[in-house]
């Protein structure tokens, strides 16, 4: 389970928590309006927008949306992430295997699971990525050499890309039976599409022609000059198909004046809203310039954005011009590392020798979130780009 941390009253540059997720009304009601038809036959959704406008937030809201218990749909729903770390080919699907293998949030679809022509699938799928990923693991001094390693695996005897598709979709297919007759879809949320290696992106792509009834797959994609053709290559996709992309630009001002409410407890007038709407509306600089805001302890008004406003239209700056020497110092050190980053590692490459006190720091920091017992993940994947980039 991710942390969310508050210190004093800023907050975390981390994903949204659903219960605080605020505006983007056309956006929700879009991918309603999907999962209603999830009935009738396969589903995807590119959610895509650029740096920090929400995706993640998004995707964690509607996994929990999906999932509740007293809500529409009732359904499961799992979520994963694309990683940067070179040679991680697969890691996102072993990690969707793994936790589908471990379901427990709905009987019913646990009993679907259980079924051995499910089980021996989910099992023949798991036993292709570990090989797969082994193999990887051996050449990730090279950059990127995972990726090149698991191309050459998809035209080698060693490696079975067939076997693995027709497993994947064969444990689709099976659930999607029990599915239909329940009246009730599977959703698969994968974070961080732009992230993922050729071979990865490849088998989404070939799972994206092939999806069941009742399997929603609902991705995210940060639009960057460095993704464009990926970008253009799936919403290739998406169109031949018929399926959906919801693209999140600025929050509009309804959005502004809830995320003042819901996330800081402000109340802000119209012409504040319209203000920082039209000037900001990037979700990820609102908690900046709202976090400065707090921390200077000004009054929510219009003139006080004025004054702090300066500071907080690029993200780059946003995320660090607010911050303490220390910690603008820690993620410079461990901007090199990726993540998930140990804490015995972390106190190494900080010199700290009191693991306590600096756990307990990091457990309160807002740069920082513990993604396990004794594991950190920067709070918001920019903070450590910006910082690797040599801002
Ligand atoms: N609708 C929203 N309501 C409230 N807060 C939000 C909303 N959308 C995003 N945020 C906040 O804005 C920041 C950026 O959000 P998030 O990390 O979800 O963006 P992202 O698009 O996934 O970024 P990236 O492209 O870097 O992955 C986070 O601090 C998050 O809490
Ligand atoms: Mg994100």
């Amino acid at each position: 389970m991710i942390q969310i941390h508050r210190m004093g009253s800023e907050l975390s540059f981390g994903p949204c928590p659903p219960e605080e997720f605020s505006g983007r009304l056309d956006e929700r009601k879009k991918l309603y309006e999907v999962l209603r038809g999830a009935k009738d036959r396969g589903r995807v959704v590119m959610v895509s927008g650029g740096r920090g406008s929400g995706k993640s937030s998004f995707l964690d809201w509607a996994e929990s949306e999906i999932q509740n218990e007293s809500g529409e749909f009732k359904c499961p729903a799992i979520k994963v992430q694309f990683l940067e770390t070179p040679g991680m080919v697969f890691t996102a699907y072993r990690d969707l295997l793994t936790d589908l293998k471990g379901h427990q949030k709905f009987g019913w679809f646990r009993k679907s699971l259980e079924n051995s022509k499910v089980r021996t699938s989910i099992d023949a799928a798991l036993t292709i990525l570990e090989k797969t990923s082994s193999l990887a693991a051996l050449y990730t001094p090279g950059v990127n050499a995972g990726v090149a390693v698991a191309k050459g695996l998809t035209s080698s005897d060693s490696f079975d890309y067939t076997k693995l598709i027709s497993a994947f979709l064969h444990i689709f297919r099976s659930v999607s039976e029990d599915l239909a007759e329940r009246d009730q879809f599977f959703a698969i949320l994968l974070d961080d599409v732009q992230l993922s290696s050729d071979t990865d992106f490849r088998l989404m792509n070939d799972l994206i022609q092939s999806l069941p009834v009742g399997i929603v797959l609902i991705t995210a994609f940060r639009r960057e000059a460095d993704y464009y053709e990926k970008h253009a290559k799936l919403q290739g996709e998406l169109l031949r198909y018929d399926h959906t992309e919801i693209v999140l630009g600025g929050m509009d001002e309804a959005g502004v004046e809830e995320f003042a409410k819901l996330r800081y407890n402000l109340s802000i007038d119209d012409k504040t809203a319209k203000h920082l709407s039209e000037k900001i509306g990037d979700p990820l600089c609102l908690v900046g310039c709202f976090n400065r805001l707090q921390n200077r302890g000004l009054p929510p008004t219009l003139e006080s954005f004025q004054e702090i406003l300066p500071q907080c239209l690029d993200h780059a700056q946003c995320l660090y011009t607010g911050l303490d020497q220390i910690w603008q110092d820690r993620i410079n050190s461990l901007c090199i590392l990726d993540p998930p980053l140990f804490l015995s590692i972390i106190s190494c490459m900080l010199g700290e020798k009191n693991i306590t006190r600096l756990k307990d720091e990091f457990d309160q920091s807002h740069v920082f979130r513990r993604l396990d017992r004794e594991k950190y993940e920067f709070a918001h994947p920019s903070l450590r780009e910006y910082r690797r980039k040599g801002w």
